[in-house]
C-alpha cells in the first residue's frame, strides 16, 4: 500500500498534532459541480454512477482535482444502498428525492427482509472502494460511510423522504418490538457494510444520522443511540497497521453530545447549530468534532465566508482535534467559487492555532 501523503484528516480525529485544520465538505461530489452534472448525464442517473465504479471514482476525484485543499476523500456513493439490497427497489424520481419500490409497514415484512452480504450484494460498493483508493494513490485519506439504523428506517418506513417521519414515529410507539427489529437488522448490516469498506481500502468511516434530531431525547437514545454504539462496537478499529477513526453525526443532536460521546466513536459530526468552542468544553477530552458551519453561509460572498470560518477557527481555539466541515451537505445552488474560497479560508486562517 501507498504511503499517506497527506494524513492531516486522520491525525485531527485522533488529537494528534496538525500543521493546519484539515478540511471537507459533506456531499462535496455533487451538482454544485459541473463536472459532476456532466458525469451524471453521461452515465444517466444517479443510481447508474454508484453503481458503476469507474463512474463512482470519477466523480469522487472530482472535488479533488479542482480544489487541492481538500484533506480527505469521500466514497462517491449513498447511504440507501442498503435498503436497495434488502430488496426495496430504489429509484429516484427528477426533483423529487429518492423512492422505493416496496414500503415497510407491518412486523411480517420486517421478519422477511433479508440481511445483506456486502461482498455479495453491495459488491459495486466495495469495488468502487478499491477503485478510488488505488486511483487516490495516497493523495488524500478515503472516508467510507453508512447511514445510522434510525435514519435508513425512515426511509424504509416512509417510501422516502418525509417532513415529519410519521408512519415510523407511528410505529416507534405503536409497535416498538417491529421498529426494534428493523433496526436490530440494520444495524447488522451496517456494521458488516462497514467492515467491508474497510477492507476494501477505506481508512475513516461517518455513521450519517441525519435524523436522529427529529426523536425525543428518550426515543434518541433508545432507537438511534443505542443501535450505532453497537455498529461502533463490532467496527474494525485499525487496518493496515492505522487506527481507522469512527465519526458519528447526528445532525440536530446538539443537546445529546455527552451522551454521544460515550459510545465509543472517535469524533462527532456537529450541525451548525451549536457553538463549537461549547462543544469542545462538554466533550473535547473524549473525542474530536468535525463541522461546524451553515451550508447557506456558502450563498454568501467569500468575504463573508472567511469571517464565518475565522470565526468558527476562533471558538474552537488552540490546538488538534478539529476536523473543518458544513454542517450539512453543499446544496445544488453553490457557486464553486465559493466552496473554493472556504477551503482556503480554512487553511489559511487556521495554522496560527497550531504549534
Ligand atoms: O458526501 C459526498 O460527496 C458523498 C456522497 C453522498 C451522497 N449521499 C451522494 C448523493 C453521501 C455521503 C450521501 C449520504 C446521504 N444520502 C444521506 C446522509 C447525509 C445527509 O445529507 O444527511 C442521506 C439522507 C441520503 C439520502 C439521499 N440521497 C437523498 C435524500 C437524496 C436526494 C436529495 C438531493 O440532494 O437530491 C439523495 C441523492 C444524492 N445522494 C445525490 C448525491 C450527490 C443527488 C443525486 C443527484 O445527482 O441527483
Amino acid at each position: 500500500m501507498t504511503a499517506l501523503k497527506n494524513d492531516r484528516f486522520l491525525r485531527a480525529l485522533l488529537k494528534q498534532p496538525v500543521d493546519v485544520t484539515p478540511v471537507w465538505m459533506m456531499r462535496q461530489a455533487g451538482r454544485y459541480l459541473p463536472e459532476y452534472r456532466a458525469s451524471r448525464a453521461k452515465a444517466g442517473d444517479f443510481m447508474s454512477l454508484c453503481m458503476n465504479p469507474e463512474f463512482a471514482c470519477e466523480v469522487t476525484m472530482q472535488p479533488l482535482d479542482r480544489y487541492p485543499q481538500l484533506d480527505a476523500a469521500i466514497l462517491f456513493s449513498d447511504i440507501l444502498t442498503i435498503p436497495d439490497a434488502m430488496g426495496q427497489g430504489l429509484y429516484f424520481e427528477t426533483g423529487e428525492g429518492p423512492r422505493f419500490k416496496k414500503v415497510i409497514s407491518t412486523m411480517a415484512d420486517i421478519e422477511a427482509l433479508p440481511i445483506p452480504d456486502p461482498h455479495k450484494d453491495l459488491g459495486y460498493v466495495m469495488d468502487a472502494v478499491s477503485t478510488i483508493r488505488r486511483e487516490l494513490n495516497g493523495r488524500v485519506p478515503l472516508i467510507g460511510f453508512a447511514g445510522s439504523p434510525w435514519t435508513l428506517a425512515t426511509y424504509m418506513v416512509e417510501g422516502g423522504s418525509s417532513k415529519d417521519y410519521r408512519k415510523t414515529k407511528t410505529m416507534l410507539y405503536d409497535n416498538p418490538q417491529a421498529l426494534h427489529l428493523l433496526l436490530d437488522k440494520l444495524a447488522q448490516t451496517v456494521t458488516s457494510y462497514l467492515n467491508g469498506q474497510i477492507m476494501a481500502g477505506a481508512q475513516a468511516v461517518q455513521i450519517f444520522d441525519s435524523w436522529g434530531g427529529s426523536l425525543s431525547a428518550a426515543a434518541y437514545q433508545e432507537f438511534s443511540l443505542a443501535y450505532m454504539r453497537k455498529i461502533v462496537s463490532g467496527l474494525i478499529r485499525e487496518h493496515e497497521g492505522r487506527k481507522v477513526p469512527v465519526i458519528l453525526f447526528t445532525k440536530n443532536g446538539g443537546l445529546w453530545l455527552e451522551s454521544i460521546a460515550d459510545v465509543g466513536a472517535d469524533a462527532l459530526g456537529l450541525d451548525w447549530t451549536c457553538d463549537i468552542g461549547s462543544a469542545r468544553d462538554r466533550v473535547g477530552s473524549k473525542v474530536a468534532l468535525q463541522g461546524n458551519m451553515d451550508p447557506t453561509v456558502l450563498y454568501a460572498k467569500p468575504e463573508a465566508i472567511r469571517t464565518e470560518v475565522g470565526r468558527i477557527l476562533a471558538s474552537y481555539g488552540k490546538g488538534s482535534g478539529h476536523v473543518f466541515n458544513l454542517g450539512h451537505g453543499i446544496t445544488p445552488e453553490v457557486d464553486p467559487e465559493h466552496a473554493g474560497a472556504f477551503l482556503r479560508a480554512v487553511h489559511e486562517l487556521s495554522a496560527q492555532y497550531h504549534e
